[in-house]
């Protein structure tokens, strides 16, 4: 299959080529579209065979579900049943924008959309390409992040072609996203509203809303433990790894630099290809290595918009190590720090070894 990509004004986005995107949609098809936080790869969620298409595409396991997009509130009383009033207190006040709720299903979900679970997760974007999409094919769009399974979440179209080429017939290209990091996943169907994937939309932001929510403890966990299996399903996969090995250092940031340093040179020493992630802070500290900045540590949306693209970065330089720091885990941080976390698959050291707890 041959892949098209057409680009498209985001704040103006050309009607004929959303036309267009919108057919192959009624037809079943997948079309791969910017969001305001990454690419989604999108089809009908109410079409079973077009949910197993994305599934396909992404070489994902079919018991990850995938994340419902909404063009207006109506439809969570169609795809959700029982939904409790805090859906809506929070869709007043957060949607449309990152935030995606689990509710329980109706019966005109099918279970290939919900990788077999009662429950469904509803986003309503906004993006304006991604609502003209929704509004001019009046269809529930099925879309989770357009990469291949495991790699970083795209941010770029170029991204999307680097994973899907010849594997779906359409990307809209609407340049670099806003916010970078997937949205922020809360759990409604239980007592206490539980957030399963930090985001854009921070516990503190919720709570203005629902004073009792709260982190589900899987999201905190600094390891990937068996006790906690994780509630959304996609998040018990490893995620977003580059293919060199990425290890993090934690601490004051002048150990970090210190430590980071050491480790780079004792590789390069062995011949290898070193990678360094810092902050634009730091970044001039690492000059005898590829380094790359993933942001300004003062403005924490910089970092959450260059993490996954950075990410990439280190697999076109071929690093087959990769040293990095950490960031503040607070806030925004929070969504910053359990991506990173994954993609070191849970290896953050303390910068000086004496630190370290047992
Ligand atoms: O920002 C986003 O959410 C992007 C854009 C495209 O909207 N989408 C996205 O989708 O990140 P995806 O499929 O990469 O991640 C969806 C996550 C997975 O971890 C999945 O397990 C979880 O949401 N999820 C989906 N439905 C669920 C459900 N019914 N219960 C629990 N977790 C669910
Ligand atoms: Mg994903």
């Amino acid at each position: 299959m041959k892949t098209k990509l057409t680009a498209l004004d985001r704040a103006h986005p050309a009607a004929s080529a959303v036309a267009e995107a919108a057919a192959l949609l009624q037809e079943g098809e997948l079309v791969a579209f910017p969001t305001e936080t990454v690419y989604g790869l999108g089809a009908d969620a109410l079409d079973p065979l077009a949910a197993k298409k994305i599934y396909a595409a992404k070489g994902r396991p079919s018991d990850n579900p995938l994340i419902v997009h909404i063009a207006n509130t109506d439809a969570l009383a169609v795809l959700a049943r029982e939904v409790p009033a805090s859906a809506y207190a929070l869709a007043k006040r957060f949607w449309p924008g990152p935030l995606t709720m689990i509710l329980k299903k109706s019966a005109a979900v099918p279970l290939e959309t919900t990788g077999g679970l009662d429950t469904v997760a509803l986003r309503m974007p906004s993006d304006l390409i991604a609502r003209a999409l929704l509004e001019t094919s009046g269809i529930y769009i099925a879309a989770p992040s357009a990469n291949a399974s495991g790699r970083p979440s795209p941010t770029r179209a170029e991204h999307v072609l680097e994973d899907l080429n010849g594997k779906i017939p359409l990307i809209l290209d609407g340049g670099p996203v806003e916010i970078g990091l997937e949205s922020t996943i809360v759990d409604l169907t239980g007592e206490t509203p539980l957030i399963l994937r930090p985001g854009f939309v921070t516990l503190a932001m919720l709570r203005e809303v629902l004073p009792e929510a709260a982190y589900d403890p899987a999201v905190l966990a600094r390891e990937q433990k068996q006790n906690l299996v994780a509630k959304a399903p996609g998040m018990k996969y490893r995620h977003y790894a580059p293919k060199g090995k990425l290890r993090i250092f934690e601490g004051n940031l002048e150990d970090v630099v210190q430590r980071v340093r050491q480790e780079a040179f004792a590789k390069q020493r062995e011949g290898f290809c070193v990678a360094v992630l810092a902050s634009e802070e730091t970044k001039d500290r690492y000059s005898e290595f590829s380094v790359r900045s993933v942001g300004e540590r003062s403005k924490e949306e910089t970092i959450a918009a260059n993490l996954f693209h950075t990410l990439r970065e280190f697999d076109h330089l071929g690093a087959d190590y990769i040293f990095g720091e950490c960031f503040y885990q607070e806030g925004l941080g929070e969504a910053i720090m359990n991506r990173l976390l994954k993609a070191a698959g849970y290896q953050v050291e303390p910068a000086v070894p004496s630190e370290r707890k047992s």
